[in-house]
């Protein structure tokens, strides 16, 4: 993992997985309209405040996330991740989280606990430092300060 002083920047994975390439025109009552390149551009400006670098990525596609995760461990200091409906499922996404060691904030465009019943149980929180779920597009950028803030905090 790289090493960071106060001036260097720290390099975070943001990580979305399937369907959320549809924002914009996908259940805009429960996501919102915007979409998700409207997230990548408030994500990179509040990114530059921070004094972070992104690699913001999309894939409906489990093992090509894992693949990203992986390739984190010695590219990044942090993960932020929206793993979609994996959340729900993928014991294969948690482990690789977990094998990585990178502190990971968890974001949900939605409230995930006052929803369906399967949505309730996350895999993912198993492993992340903190799920932020139920703030809309904001919620991206509350985990990219408070991972940034993680990051400075724990580098010591
Ligand atoms: C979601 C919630 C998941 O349950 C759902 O499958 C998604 C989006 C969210 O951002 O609210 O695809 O992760």
């Amino acid at each position: 993992m790289p090493t960071m002083s106060d001036e260097q920047k720290i390099r975070i994975y943001v990580l979305n997985g399937p369907n959320l390439n549809l924002l914009g025109i996908r259940a805009p009552e429960i996501y919102g309209t915007g979409t998700l390149g409207d997230i990548q551009n408030m994500m990179e400006e509040k990114a530059e405040e921070l004094g972070a670098e992104l690699e913001f990525y999309q894939s409906n596609h489990e093992g090509q996330l894992i693949d990203w995760i992986h390739e984190s461990r010695t590219d990044a200091n942090g993960i932020i991740i929206n793993a979609g409906a994996y959340t729900h499922t993928s014991i294969a996404l948690r482990d690789a989280i977990e094998a990585v060691e990178l502190p990971t904030f968890e974001v949900h465009l939605s409230d995930i606990h006052a929803r369906e019943e399967y949505r309730k149980k996350s895999f993912i929180s198993e492993v992340a430092v903190k799920m932020i779920c139920g703030l809309g597009a904001k919620g991206y950028s509350l985990a990219l300060e408070q991972l940034v803030a993680h990051c400075r905090a724990s580098d010591t």
